[in-house]
């Protein structure tokens, strides 16, 4: 489970400051499958790259049931990042010049595994995400949808605790979104990983467990009915 707890987060912009985030609080169970919604410029980043640990907030508190994250350091941040931590960009922000497969296995390549591990769990993600057979293409080879297939086979690699994905299927269209988000549910689903995407399509919200709106930087809606799914 994560607590978050009161996060606030302002941002210097010149002379004015803009409110990202005016206390949130929120408790996301292990396993769950979340949209957080929203216009743009509603927090909905912000709030991700907090609990991703790419950010600070200023005040308040982002809790794991062994770890308070906002007590590390630096340092910590980083090592939980690392371990806990897969990341799906809207701009599938793969390296252009290594295969798919050599985008999926580098994310491995910080935790000193053994290369035929690598292998194994890299050729196993491939087919997990319908890949088969195109781990020797490069990005630029491959369709936006696979691309992004690439991206989300590479946070699910590691294994983590939680993905988070910030607008994963903004630059799809929507039969290919609605294929890349159904691959990431039976993700969720297989391997127990926590998902938090935010989103603005109401396509991706139906497929939540349990979608959070933001506004202004608060939460003004919360809901797993789908009422508050549309
Ligand atoms: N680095 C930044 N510097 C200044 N303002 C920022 C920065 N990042 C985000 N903001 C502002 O914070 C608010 C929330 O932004 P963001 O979290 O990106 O919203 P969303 O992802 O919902 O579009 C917006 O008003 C945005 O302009
Ligand atoms: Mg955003």
């Amino acid at each position: 489970m994560i607590t978050i707890h009161d996060i606030h987060k302002t941002y210097q912009s010149g002379d004015t400051a803009v409110h990202a985030l005016r206390g949130i609080d929120l408790t996301i169970a292990d396993g769950a499958f979340l949209a957080i919604a929203g216009p743009s410029g509603s927090g909905k980043s912000t709030l991700l790259n907090v609990l991703g640990c790419l950010d600070q907030p200023d005040s308040g508190s982002v809790t794991t049931d062994e770890v308070d994250l906002t007590g590390l350091d630096g340092r910590g941040r980083t090592e939980y990042r690392r371990h806990n931590l897969g990341f799906v960009f809207q701009n599938f922000n793969l390296i252009p010049v290594l295969t798919a497969y050599e985008n999926i296995a580098f994310s491995l390549d910080l935790l000193n595994l053994p290369e035929t591990e690598v292998r194994t769990r890299t050729m196993e993600m491939l087919r997990e995400v319908g890949l088969d057979g195109l781990g020797n293409r490069r990005p630029g080879q491959l369709s936006g949808g696979q691309q992004q297939r690439v991206a989300v086979a590479r946070a699910l690699v590691k294994d983590p605790r939680v993905v988070l994905a910030d607008e994963p299927t903004a630059n799809l269209d929507s039969d290919t979104g609605e294929a890349v988000l159904a691959t990431m549910r039976t993700l969720n689903k297989r391997h127990g990983t926590t998902f938090v995407f935010s989103t603005h399509d109401p396509m991706v919200m139906e497929h939540a467990d349990r979608c959070v709106r933001l506004h202004d930087g608060r939460i003004v809606e919360d809901g797993t009915d789908e009422e508050t799914r549309r």
